[in-house]
């Protein structure tokens, strides 16, 4: 089933997704999803239902079963691991669930990282790094390491880290879960202006209604499929 009234050319297209875990249980079948630039869908459903899963597929992080997924019209299914690095690397911008913020690395060397693994330009990159701390609150953390941080705090680095070389797709994984409304409604304007500004496309997990209401479109995924929602949104 398509759910969107298409752009033309979306930056991400999925037709015919299809994923089972052992079990085996099916995650997902037959699912379609287009987004456009500057489009930002927020996915919605229940635990285990296989959001974090359809992510990890998005981003080229684990295999789908069936279908295919195209970024900027380039079907990922065909690339080798080189490749898929490389895509992920100047295209994507991605926030896990679990934050993966290197232990070894400064928070400003974490968040400069995927500038510094595209670009020659160490210094740019730094400041840029600077620049997105601040953003989400932490500039004066960027000596410090993540051993020091909250579990709010580590999640803001990784948000900054994931739009610090302003890609064109972000996939974002409950962003703001660990987030107090406030400082989840200061990050969420990131990624709302990386999209409308920025001109990104941008796919987020989310749980909470904050999120969602800064979607242009909400979708359930439900074991049958997305269902589709009229974006926004339930109140608060
Ligand atoms: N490699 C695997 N082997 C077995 N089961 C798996 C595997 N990977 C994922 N699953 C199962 O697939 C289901 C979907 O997992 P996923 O993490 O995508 O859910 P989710 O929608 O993100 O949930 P949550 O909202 O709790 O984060 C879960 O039941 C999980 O246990
Ligand atoms: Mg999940």
């Amino acid at each position: 089933m398509t759910v969107s009234p298409s752009p033309s050319d979306p930056l991400l297209d999925v037709r015919g997704l299809a994923k089972s875990v052992p079990g085996p249980r099916r995650l997902f079948a037959d699912l379609d999803l287009a987004v456009a630039a500057g489009e930002l869908v927020t996915i919605v459903g229940e635990s285990g239902v296989g959001k974090s899963t359809l992510l990890n597929i998005l981003a080229g992080l684990d295999e789908a079963d069936a279908g295919e997924v195209r970024i900027g019209g380039d079907p990922i299914g065909p690339l080798d691991e080189t490749a898929r690095t490389r895509l992920r690397r100047e295209r994507i911008g991605f926030v896990f669930q679990a934050f993966h913020i290197l232990p070894y690395l400064t928070l400003g060397q974490n968040v400069a990282l995927p500038l510094a693994l595209i670009s020659a330009d160490a210094t740019a990159a730094n400041a840029r790094a600077d620049t997105m701390l601040a953003r989400v609150g932490l500039g004066d953390r960027g000596g410090g390491y993540a051993r020091d941080l909250s579990g709010g705090e580590l999640q803001r680095v990784a948000i900054a880290r994931a739009l610090v070389h302003r890609p064109a797709l972000i996939l974002a994984d409950e962003p703001t879960g660990n987030l107090d409304p406030e400082t989840a409604t200061r990050v969420l304007a990131l990624f709302a202006d990386a999209v409308r500004e920025g001109g990104s496309a941008a796919v987020i997990v989310t749980h909470s209604d904050a999120t969602a209401a800064v979607a242009d479109r909400v979708l359930t995924l439900t074991p049958g499929g997305f269902a589709r929602r009229d974006a926004p949104r339930a109140g608060g």
